[in-house]
């Protein structure tokens, strides 16, 4: 295929999740890059043995060797420490940082045209992280978690109301943590705003689950969720590489918008080839502002914790 994705970490849950839905898709051949390189190698053509199957012509290869990378259109990052259940997404901010530290000259080197999606947690101080190393331009570092937000609280809204999942669209502003910002009032059914059909408590309790939905499910499996986070992932991936114009909600870096200056968190923008295209301001509640600046203040700590 004439475009590339590369799926750095590709050979973990989360990693070979985005490269499966990238390559069963036909968006794109997939490069995995992972330091266990013989494990990229396998998951690789396992999943390459599974294209004739689907009748896909992606291309699929793995291993630990940056070369592979080079002149890919997307890069998705998908390396660092998974959380242990009772772990939040900050605790692992020291340990995913010297990640971070160590794929970004890769990144320089390899891939310096690259839309960058990172999904390492803390999402956005990680971001922030590869944007300051890589010096690259904002537009082209789109940290994934709104996608996967929101993407929770669709289902739990579409559960509670008993409806199909694409009658939902649900809005989650903020850094991706305990302090995220799910937005009812811009969430709807079929263009209806929830906040028509729904009790404030069934609305509270799914703003709520919205925000435990990472810890909720590390806690039934063990490990950090990994078909959700995968999917959103490649979704941005096809955004990209499709040059869609599509709204999603990502982590990018703000310099003024929402009132935030010099910091990644997430907000609505639209995504083309060329990454982020546009920041779209909505005007918030002086509730939801200031739940947004809190969910802000929050990153901001942990980004001064990596000196980023
Ligand atoms: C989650 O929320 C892994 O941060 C990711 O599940």
């Amino acid at each position: 295929m004439n475009r590339k994705v590369t799926v750095v970490g590709g050979a973990g849950n989360v990693g070979a999740t985005v490269a499966r839905s990238i390559a069963e898709r036909e968006l794109a051949d997939v490069v995995i890059i992972d330091i266990a390189d013989q494990k990229a190698a396998g998951v690789a053509l396992d999943m390459y043995e599974s294209q004739p199957i689907l009748g896909s012509d992606a291309r699929i290869i793995g291993g630990a060797d940056w070369s592979a990378a080079e002149g890919s259109d997307v890069v998705v990052i998908t390396s660092g420490k998974p959380r242990k259940p009772g772990m939040s997404r900050d605790d692992l901010v020291k340990d995913n940082f010297a990640i971070m530290q160590s794929i970004a000259p890769n990144l320089v080197k390899y891939t310096p045209n690259a839309v960058i999606i990172p999904v390492a947690n803390p999402l956005d101080a990680m971001s922030q992280a590869l944007f300051k190393l890589t010096k690259f331009p904002r537009e082209r570092i789109l940290g994934m978690a709104g996608v996967l937000d929101s993407a929770r609280m669709s289902t739990f809204v579409a559960m509670e109301l008993g409806v199909s999942v694409e009658n939902i669209h649900s809005f989650v502003l903020g850094g991706h943590g305990d302090t995220m910002v799910p937005l009812p009032r811009y969430s709807t059914c079929a263009g209806i705003p929830i906040t028509e059909l729904l009790s404030k408590e069934k609305i509270d309790a799914i703003c709520k689950r919205t925000a435990d939905g990472g810890a909720e499910i590390t806690k039934l499996v063990g490990t950090s969720a990994w078909y959700a986070p995968g999917t959103a992932a490649a979704i941005m991936v096809e955004a990209v590489l499709k040059d869609k114009k599509q709204v999603l909600p990502c982590s990018v870096y703000l310099t003024g918008e929402y009132g935030i200056n010099d910091l990644f968190v997430g907000v609505p923008v639209k995504i083309g080839a060329r990454g982020c295209e546009q920041i779209i301001e909505i005007k918030l509640t002086a509730e939801e502002n200031a739940a947004l600046q809190k969910s802000a203040g929050a990153v901001r700590e942990l980004v001064d914790v990596i000196g980023m």
